[in-house]
């Protein structure tokens, strides 16, 4: 069987973009595959978080995997920071990785501009050897990530070649090559405000993104505030028409009916009948995920979810940091594998 990691920072409350681009699949995979899901907890703070706040929404993402339907005899669902290892790997990668392909990075170019290079943490910039590290440790095959994080999944595979090149014998091969995985639909869902900028959990504009916690009214009033055009004509064309074309894949998404099926269904009907009918299609989706939430969230089970998932992953990435240790010539000698 092959092995999947992916994670979601707990950066905020998740969005519907998170929940296409990201959770949904995962529900599907943990049926074919030997899943690693975590809250990357460490990625969120490369910026500022309030501690209280930060430990409040890890805990309220685990308890939303759990809500979608993520089932934990299946994956392994687990917290970056229980399972040591993630930060001790960073090391080693950020090591054999230069500052010059850090600095290439989009996210990181595109964050530094908003804050000024001085005004970001070098985490920002070191942040995607940490993901690398996530991806590496549990020998992931495959990594299942919207369009946005294609480049870091480059960075992992150029990291993995030359890790491999400059440290394994003849024959082996101590870290495993993953492949990225991009969701055919709904990889890019971008904001309700400005259709041309990615969906963020992190969006200082609320109106800009659904968070799977928003209450049944405040999910109506944003799509119908959603921005659109003047056109008037419910087609998909990302293109010129990106409002509307952004909402025909929120409702693809949500509905599991095609964008083509979609637009022929509205063909001549106007946003606001298309926006009302969204609108309750996302309310449908979300009503009962955000019910069995409520129930996970003051249960203890949760807390023993995730004790667990920690151990089973601890088991693994234990192994493949000590063949990276043991590579680079880390301690006083070569420790083997239990
Ligand atoms: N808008 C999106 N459309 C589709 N997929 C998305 N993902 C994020 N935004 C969208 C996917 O969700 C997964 C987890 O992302 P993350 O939280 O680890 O980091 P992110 O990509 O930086 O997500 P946000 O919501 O934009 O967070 P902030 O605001 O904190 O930076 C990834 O698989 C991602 O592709």
């Amino acid at each position: 069987m092959e092995t999947i990691f992916s994670g979601i920072q707990p950066s905020g409350t998740p969005t519907i973009g998170n929940y296409i681009g990201a959770m949904k699949q995962f529900v599907n995979l943990q049926e074919s595959y030997n899943c690693y899901f975590c809250i990357v907890d460490e990625h969120a703070i490369t910026v500022p978080q309030e501690p209280q706040k930060l430990r409040q929404q890890t805990r309220s993402l685990a308890a939303l995997y759990l809500a979608v339907g993520l089932d934990p005899e299946k994956a392994k669902i687990f917290i970056q920071s229980e399972v040591s290892a993630h930060a001790e790997a960073a090391w080693i990668i950020q090591c054999n990785t230069s500052i010059g392909e850090l600095e290439r990075m989009t996210q990181f170019k595109d964050k530094s501009q908003k804050n000024g290079r001085t005004g970001v943490s070098a985490g920002l910039l070191t942040y995607p050897p940490l993901m690398v590290g996530d991806i590496i440790l549990y020998n992931a095959d495959l990594v299942p990530v919207g369009e946005d994080q294609k480049q870091h999944l480059e960075l992992t595979r150029d990291f993995v070649e030359r890790f491999n090149k400059r440290y394994a014998q003849p024959n082996q091969e101590i870290l495993t090559m993953p492949e990225v995985k991009i969701a055919e639909q709904g990889s890019r869902i971008m904001s309700l405000q400005n259709p041309t900028s990615k969906m963020s959990k992190s969006d200082a504009n609320p109106k800009g993104f659904i968070s799977m916690l928003d209450e049944p009214n405040v999910i109506r009033k944003k799509i119908k505030s959603a921005v659109t055009d003047s056109t008037g004509v419910i087609e998909y064309d990302p293109e010129n028409k990106p409002g509307i074309s952004n909402l025909l894949s929120i409702f693809s998404a949500a509905t599991d009916r095609s964008i083509d099926e979609l637009a022929e269904a509205y063909n001549g009907k106007g946003y606001g009948e298309f926006k009302t009918d969204l609108a309750e299609a996302v309310v449908a989706l979300l009503e009962p995920i955000q019910n069995r939430y409520k129930e996970l969230l003051v249960s203890e089970e949760l807390d023993d979810i995730l004790d667990h998932g920690a151990e089973k992953a601890r088991l693994v990435a234990n192994k493949t940091l000590q063949r990276m240790k043991n590579a680079v010539g880390l301690g006083r000698k070569p420790k083997r594998n239990k």
